[in-house]
């Protein structure tokens, strides 16, 4: 079965890329992904506050000058390299030396400022490409949402400006108008859109009076929205689609790729399984593939994305009113014999 894949103008072996998550947050998780097939691996975000710490720390050594050099680290616990972009590039160097996939290096940030200067790093340090991931949740009611949006497209040109490789936008759900966002980033040159990111969702537990910030894995229901969404945008912009959330099968895979996804992705299901999970996945679209006698990926992408010209809207609220009279013709039938 044919499987290449073309996703930011690179060529995959496959469709199925692992996701930014804790995998790859180690060169021996990045071989395991490799070994189990997938097409690219992108490794988890250096966030902006990563780089500014590192930036400030050394300031405050070059401040302390260079005999005190050595007792300055002692007096700054912590804010060196543990996890830093210094050791984030060792990484990246490492992993792109380990495997024969190309390796997407990842920026976690929220404002356009000089910590994007660390793509070009990133690019010197050979990474196929970047994913922009912009984790913006406005902390001001009051902030309008042209303001919001605008920091994506200012992040990305200013990105775009620094480096030659491709740039993909991950990008949330969470806009007014989603689709003008994705189309406003693909004119302002982004690569490649990954969509949606998940949030971080804060709640509160009445049992223990606590307000819990944890991180779920997804379930394969969430992958409904990233997969209407990736079926409108097929065709519409010229950027590569990834799709993000919610795969957990090989028919998650198959349907987001039906939608019109390059390439699918997956961190959860991996969380779950194992990185293994990824060749099982694999093997799995390849049979579904097989089965319904296509012989290449490429021959399924985009097959029941929105139709070019189709009204958006109409189109929506024409599944919205035939899901909602099955819906009711279901509760009619089971309820017949109701009083
Ligand atoms: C534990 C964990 C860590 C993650 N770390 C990152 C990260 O560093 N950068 C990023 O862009 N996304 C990160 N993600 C998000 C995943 O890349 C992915 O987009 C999201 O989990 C949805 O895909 P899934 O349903 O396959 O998990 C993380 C997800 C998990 C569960």
């Amino acid at each position: 079965m044919d499987l290449t894949t073309k996703y930011l103008g690179l060529t995959l072996r496959s469709p199925l890329v692992a996701s930014a998550g804790p995998i790859s947050r180690t060169v021996q998780g990045v071989e395991h992904l490799a070994d189990a097939g997938v097409g690219a691996i992108v490794l988890p975000s250096l966030f902006e506050e990563q780089v500014r710490r590192e930036a400030e720390r050394d300031a405050r050594l070059a401040e302390a000058g260079t005999e005190s050099f050595a007792e300055s680290l002692s007096y700054l616990p912590g804010t060196g390299g543990e996890d830093g972009p210094r050791r984030y590039l060792d990484l990246l160097g490492r992993a792109i030396g380990a495997v024969d996939v190309p390796v997407i290096a990842s920026l976690n940030g929220v404002t356009a400022g000089g910590w994007t200067d660390y793509s070009i790093a990133m690019e010197e340090m050979g990474a196929a490409a970047i994913e922009l991931n912009v984790y913006y949740l406005p902390p001001d009611p009051n902030m309008p949402g042209r303001d919001v949006e605008q920091r994506y497209v200012d992040i990305l040109t200013t990105v775009k400006a620094a480096v030659s490789i491709p740039v993909a936008v991950k990008l949330g759900p969470f806009f007014s108008s989603a689709g003008e966002v994705a189309v406003r980033l693909d004119r302002a040159g982004a690569d490649g859109l990954v969509l949606f990111n998940r949030f971080m969702q804060t709640d509160i537990d009445p049992e223990t009076l606590t307000v819990s910030t944890g991180l779920t894995l997804s379930n394969p229901a969430e992958a409904a929205l990233p997969r209407s969404w990736i079926a409108r945008l097929r065709g519409l912009v010229g950027a590569s689609l990834a799709a993000t959330t919610g795969v957990e099968t090989a028919a998650d895979v198959a349907a987001y790729l039906l939608a019109g996804a390059d390439v699918v992705m997956t961190t959860s299901s991996l969380l779950r399984h194992g990185p293994g999970h990824a060749a099982v996945l694999i093997d799995g679209l390849s049979e579904w593939l097989k089965r319904k006698g296509f012989s290449a990926v490429d021959d399924v992408r985009g097959l029941l994305a929105v139709p070019a010209g189709a009204q958006g809207s109409a189109f929506e609220r024409t599944g919205y009113l035939a899901a909602i009279k099955e819906a009711s013709a279901a509760y009619g039938a089971a309820h017949s014999d109701d009083g």
